[in-house]
């Protein structure tokens, strides 16, 4: 529930003051008690009493040096950053993931005057060296326990290495494909946000990894898709739909979030004082730290809000950006800054506690240093592989399956075409640390493996490379279709189109390839295409003419054997979008929760909502997904007809599973306000279940949602849930249609 918590200024004001006071005590307690426990490792302490203590042997420039990150750059010789570190300028380094490097900054850390230990972060958002799927793969799962699983996995596996902060989760809600890196969060729902971002903080934290919550807010609605464009949210909707996330993972005790780099409704991020004081720490009580994302504060001057460093530096710390990373800025200007009284010494004395106190609360005082001759045994293990394979195939969604063609059964003569299936490189997808792309046993090595022990063949005819510029091997790969029985075509985005700085303007298979699966098509052989995507993509109308369909996103290193254990019924597909999937790139941004018109579409009248040439529904509706069964939704009963704001709404719904194979449905409940003070969504999710079913076998499914969940905010942030009329849906998809009547009562 969001806002409920709304604080005064004149109870913060006191609590300041309160909070100044406790701080001089202790700081006093803490000069008294140095000369009897000079060791700072004293974890008999209280933490705030640690963190105080060292603070008050801190000089300015050590006190800027917490504030200071920096990144391994080329010739990447870490030797080169031991002075600084010995010197006590750096607080923490970024992309130092081998275990020989930490060792040696590790070391320089030990030899500074006061042996504060650094920060180790890098990108671990689905894995350091065993790649498990990209993060909206396994929103798809719609299983939160299996992301926090596979966070906690990468998590050991960085650990060991010797890091200790990942810049995951992403939080940032997306509701436009075309910005690429909506393939980083969870989708474009700020519930299935909420839980997925507090399962990977959990799961981070459980395999040894501080988190950042990222990008600190509104970073996923760039206008045009356009990363590193500005965005325009409306403020209801920036508290109704991005922040809740960020919130969810705050409760679940992120230590740090990142700024974005953007503006939002004019003002860029990294000073957005709204945003990093008011909401972040007044509002939701975050007693972390927040980061700047890369060289965000010199590029203030691009912003055009700050004249020149020092003003860039002076304006975010005063903003609420603790730690500059990768500018350089708070380092070469901040003590000037607070010398001249520009900046109070006291706010970076909050911004060094902030940081300390992540510090201590990680147990960086304590923790060994690493031993970079030991081996890790977690690091690309056996365990991994399977753990990477077992969350992959669960992030698959089958979204076409005409006649029940898939599983593959029985002895089949199958042609696979597609040169993203001859490589590993393009199951890793972006931000995977210490990748190897030789790690990840290419499709057809594992659908070979596979498809032997049915008596099947496989018949790889690529057709043309990854990014597919020539269709000189078209008559290879058309050939090799005419002699098989059916045709497994897999396409998408190649790895180097994906991620950060890969906006797109056209959400069409990249290269020929959508000449290449037209032809396919037209051999009249039975086409499965399996897409590895960061997106959906735009498929046009041969979609209508494929056998089978499969978003399998970039699965990681074991995606291969996980895309076999689908595609022949090893493993049922389980996994529903997280994202609305358009017919074309014209719709967006197009998600199911949208406001209703005044006008909805009516094809007699002209005069209502319409494209003119296109649909206005998806292709696909957010949550929808197949199985290799059929369930049935039946009798729905609203146990509490009238509840209460503080109330509970408990509702149960029949699920009979009336296929012959077993199935895990993900059973959705969305909600709609019917008349409010606003317009309200025309329906939100606010529950999922995921529940096993034999055939033959039903089951009643139960939800309870606090009525606390149906409300929203106000322009102003403040959130009210009405009393009045709703409907409740629950079905397996946004389209559900089972719907019932309740009252949310004074
Ligand atoms: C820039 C990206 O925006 C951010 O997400 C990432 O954590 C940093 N680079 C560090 O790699």
């Amino acid at each position: 529930m969001m806002g409920s918590g709304t604080v005064s200024p004149r109870t913060e004001r006191r609590d300041g003051a309160g909070r100044c006071a406790r701080h001089l005590a202790l700081i006093l307690l803490a000069l008294v008690l140095l000369p009897l426990s000079p060791s700072l490792a004293d974890p008999g302490m209280s933490l705030d009493g640690r963190v105080e203590a060292l603070l008050a042997r801190m000089t300015l420039e050590e006190k800027i040096g917490q504030l200071t990150l920096v990144s391994n750059q080329p010739p990447f010789d870490p030797a080169a950053y031991a002075p600084d570190i010995v010197a006590g300028r750096l607080g923490g380094l970024l992309n130092f993931k081998s275990p020989g490097d930490v060792a040696i900054l590790q070391a320089a850390a030990r030899r500074s005057r006061l042996g504060i230990p650094l920060l180790f972060g890098a990108d671990i958002l689905h894995g350091y060296r065993t790649v498990f799927p990209m993060p909206l793969g396994e929103a798809a799962s719609f299983d939160p326990p299996l992301a926090r699983f596979a966070s906690e996995m990468a998590a050991r596996e960085a650990s060991e290495a010797g890091l200790n902060w990942t810049f995951a989760p992403d939080a940032d809600l997306s509701r436009d494909p075309r910005w690429g890196r909506m393939v980083e969060g969870s989708g474009e729902d700020p519930y299935l946000g909420r839980v997925f971002t507090r399962a990977r903080v959990e799961g981070f934290r459980a395999g040894g990894l501080a988190t950042t919550l990222k990008h600190f807010a509104g970073y996923g609605a760039p206008i045009g898709g356009r990363d590193y464009d500005a965005s325009a949210i409306a403020p209801a909707d920036l508290h109704d739909s991005f922040l809740p996330p960020f919130r969810a993972g705050i409760e679940a005790g992120s230590e740090s979030v990142m700024s974005g780099l953007n503006s939002v409704n004019g003002v860029p991020s990294t000073v957005n004082e709204a945003l990093l004081t008011g909401i972040l720490r007044e509002k939701w009580g975050f007693r972390g730290f927040v980061v700047s994302d890369w060289a965000a504060v010199l590029e203030l001057q691009q912003h055009g809000v700050a004249a020149d460093g020092a003003e860039a530096a002076r304006k975010a710390l005063l903003a609420g950006v603790d730690m500059d990373m990768e500018s350089r800025l708070y380092e070469r200007h901040l003590p000037e800054e607070v010398r001249s009284g520009r900046v109070p010494l006291r706010i970076v004395d909050e911004a060094v506690r902030r940081v300390l106190r992540a510090k201590f609360g990680m147990g960086l005082f304590e923790r060994p240093d690493i031993d970079p001759t030991t081996r890790s045994p977690e690091i690309l293990s056996e365990t991994m592989r399977q753990a990477a394979r077992a969350v992959a195939r669960d992030t698959m969604v089958l979204l076409r399956n005409e006649g029940a063609l898939l599983p593959l059964a029985g002895p089949k003569r199958i042609a696979l075409v597609g040169g993203m299936a001859g490589q590993g490189r393009d199951l890793t997808g972006p931000h995977a640390a210490k990748v190897r792309f030789e790690d990840a046993p290419p499709i057809v090595d594992a659908l070979r493996a596979r498809a032997e022990r049915d008596g099947a063949t496989v018949s790889f005819a690529p057709g043309c490379e990854a990014e597919c510029l020539s269709d000189e091997g078209f008559d290879a790969a058309l050939e090799a279709a005419r002699q098989a029985d059916i045709v497994v075509a897999v396409l998408g985005e190649p790895y180097e189109g994906i991620g950060e700085a890969a906006s797109r303007a056209s959400l069409r298979l990249v290269g020929r390839q959508s000449d290449l699966l037209q032809r396919l098509v037209e051999t009249g052989k039975p086409v499965i295409l399996v897409l590895l995507a960061t997106r959906p993509v735009e498929l046009g109308p041969v979609v209508d003419r494929l056998a089978g369909l499969l978003m399998a996103w970039f699965p990681g290193t074991e995606g291969g054997a996980a895309l076999a254990d689908i595609l022949f019924g090893d493993h049922a597909p389980s996994a529903r979008l997280p994202v609305t999937w358009p017919r074309s790139v014209g719709q967006v941004p197009l998600t199911y929760d949208g406001v209703p018109s005044g006008r909805p579409h009516d094809p007699g009248n002209r005069f209502t909502l319409r494209y003119v040439d296109e649909d206005l529904a998806p292709l696909f509706p957010f949550g929808f997904g197949l199985s290799y069964g059929t369930v049935a939704y039946s009798d729905l009963q609203v146990v509490t007809p009238r509840v209460s704001r503080a109330g509970t709404l408990d509702i149960s719904v029949q699920l009979g599973n009336t296929g012959r194979q077993a199935v895990r449905e993900v059973a959705q409940l969305y909600v709609r306000q019917i008349v409010s003070s606003r317009s309200r969504p025309r329906r939100q999710l606010k529950a999922f279940r995921k529940v096993a079913l034999q055939p033959g076998q039903s089951e009643t499914v139960t939800f309870r949602v606090p009525a606390a969940e149906f409300g929203f905010h106000r322009d102003d942030g403040s959130y009210v849930v009405e009393a009045g009329r709703y409907t409740v849906f629950v079905g397996a998809s946004s389209d559900a249609e089972l719907g019932t009547g309740f009252e949310v009562v004074e």
